[in-house]
């Protein structure tokens, strides 16, 4: 079967199952949305947002890139931020990477990737500034697995960086972040970092004037 349709049939299949069990279910989802959470993860196809904490349609509002980067340049990032903090008021943040993550390996290696190097820069100067720690570690898995726990925790921190972040924090004291590693071995979550409100904000990259 080609694939195409392949995915098409899937698709018709999964409608018929949510209205069997409820004839109103995509009339009452096509109102409105008003997810809790904003999910910044990887899109490495074997990490899906939604599959993995078991949320339902309606309930995630999803970014994806490769190795799940905060850049603060990144006008598609920032949109998705603005929206989902501002105009949503998502209450929880979730900068979520994974095990052996394909962008964070690359970005350890001499390879030349043209475009992508670009996006990997981002990675390359994580692991520049934590290469002592990171290169004492023997195996090469565990190597590659520290740098996405600090990518993590860079990211979380970038999101702290923000000016949408910094405003929501002073006005609604809310959302709390949370820095996520997806473990592939096990399907597990493993929590690297949380902030809220009351986290400190270096005074370089505090704003004053919210
Ligand atoms: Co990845």
């Amino acid at each position: 079967m080609e694939d195409k349709i392949k995915l098409m049939l899937s698709n018709r299949a999964w409608a018929k199952e949510k209205l069997d069990v409820d004839s109103d279910y995509f009339t009452n989802l096509a109102k409105d949305q008003e997810p809790d959470y904003l999910w910044i993860g990887c899109s490495d196809s074997r990490v899906p947002a939604n599959e993995i904490i078991g949320a339902q349609p309606g309930e995630l509002f999803v970014h994806r890139n490769i190795a799940n980067l905060v850049v603060h340049t990144d006008l598609n990032l920032l949109s998705v931020l603005e929206y989902a903090v501002t105009h949503l008021g998502v209450k929880h943040i979730i900068v979520c990477g994974h095990t052996g993550c394909g962008g964070v390996k690359a970005s350890m290696t001499q390879t030349n990737f043209d475009l992508l190097n670009k996006w990997l820069r981002n990675l390359k100067d994580i692991y520049f500034h934590h290469r002592s720690e990171i290169d004492q570690i023997e195996n090469e898995i565990d190597r590659v697995n520290k740098l996405v726990e600090i990518n993590v925790i860079e990211q979380v921190n970038n999101l702290v960086k923000t000016s949408v972040v910094q405003k929501a924090w002073m006005h609604r004291q809310g959302p709390k972040i949370h820095g996520w590693v997806y473990d592939m071995q096990t399907g597990l979550l493993n929590s690297v970092i949380e902030l809220n409100h009351e986290s400190p904000i270096d005074e370089t990259y505090r704003f004053d004037n919210l």
